[in-house]
């Protein structure tokens, strides 16, 4: 285990039912569903605890993040690290490298694969041997979508009260509904204004609305599980696109409002509701996080259709397309970021 190095990977999440609104530890309000997108949308860490080092480094993206003067997040991170440490009795620093095979910060859930890479990782590195619901729990404290992130295939985060209640379970895995794909619309690749972390707390402290939003969502998460286990697309579609619309009115009704989705974000939102009333029934879905990326779901057979529509509603625009991926993985010696960082320890 010292000195060695442990790489893992761990997909990003896209929500069916979203988590809006927590508590204190990443506690939601309501209970969320989501896919677990494929390899192509993830985060890759390596760790590695080794005597060699006076103290614990961290690396996101090529930056080196500060525990002290990084914000919320590289907090949270320390902290959690600290914790796992304690828990595995060891004393050894731990240097950590972590790369996002996509653009942080554009609504496309960086954060969920990233924490569920980082708990993996550490819980491999230190030879902790936690249950993947232990991992959740974990990983939630992190990023609360993080959570989600710790299994694959479709994923259901019960809300609990309290921290030991708040995890996630795997409710059908990635092979069950092979048509299914989320089309990602990359609408910018710039960094968000408010992050969801500040969102969270500004929508719950603020908005009149969200009082109603949580037991729709409620109710939205066991019915999306419903509709998941029979891959039906057509009620599956409404409930997304309605609880997308749902959370995005609770952000705009916070105060100062918070808002996310651009003239661009909405063509592709009115060109989907075209597409399925001219079907007679519901193709495709968006949904939108915290950013103005739309995530269109549908069907491989109706892909090319609805995708060449929206391309023509919006011109040029690139596409991201992940279909359901598995739970994180351990790589090879040969995927390890080793770069510069790692020689620190040699
Ligand atoms: C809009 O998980 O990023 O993507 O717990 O503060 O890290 P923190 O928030 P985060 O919130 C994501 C919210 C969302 C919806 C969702 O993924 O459920």
């Amino acid at each position: 285990m010292k000195n060695e190095v442990y790489t893992a990977s761990a997909n990003a999440n896209i929500a069916f039912v979203k988590y809006w609104g927590k508590k204190s530890d990443n506690i939601p309000f309501n209970s969320s569903v989501s896919m677990t997108l494929g390899n192509n949308v993830s985060t890759i860490t390596s760790v590695v605890f080794s005597d060699k080092l006076q103290h614990d480094q961290l690396f996101i993206n090529g930056v080196p993040v500060d525990a002290s003067k990084g914000g919320e997040k590289a907090g949270l991170l320390f902290d959690v690290l600290s914790q796992m440490r304690k828990l595995a009795g060891v004393k050894e620093h731990a240097l950590i490298v972590s790369k996002n095979s996509f653009p942080a910060s554009t609504g496309l859930a960086s954060s969920a694969s990233g924490a569920a890479a980082f708990a993996y990782a550490v819980n491999s590195a230190l030879g902790l041997g936690l249950s993947s619901r232990s991992l959740s729990i974990i990983a939630r404290k992190i990023s609360g979508s993080g959570c989600r992130s710790v299994f694959g295939g479709f994923v259901l985060w019960h809300a609990g009260n309290r921290s030991e209640e708040s995890y996630a379970e795997q409710i059908k895995n990635e092979n069950h509904w092979p048509q299914l794909i989320d089309a990602i619309a990359i609408v910018t690749e710039a960094k968000k204004k408010v992050s969801s972390s500040e969102g969270h707390i500004q929508t719950i402290k603020t908005s009149k609305l969200y009082k109603h939003r949580i037991p729709f969502a409620e109710e939205n998460a066991s019915r999306a599980v419903e509709l998941i286990h029979n891959k039906d697309l057509h009620n599956l579609s409404e409930l997304i696109m309605r609880d997308s619309n749902n959370m995005h009115a609770t952000m705009l009704d916070s105060w100062p409002p918070i808002h996310y989705i651009t003239d661009s974000s909405w063509r592709i939102i009115d060109t989907i509701h075209e597409i399925n009333d001219a079907e007679g029934k519901n193709i495709a879905a968006y949904t939108l996080d915290a950013g103005p990326n739309v995530h269109i779901i549908t069907e491989k057979r109706y892909s090319k259709k609805v995708l060449n529509e929206v391309g023509n509603a919006v011109g040029d625009i690139k596409f991201i397309i992940s279909r359901a991926g598995g739970s994180p993985r351990l790589l090879p010696d040969n995927m390890a970021l080793i770069d510069e960082k790692l020689n620190i320890i040699k």
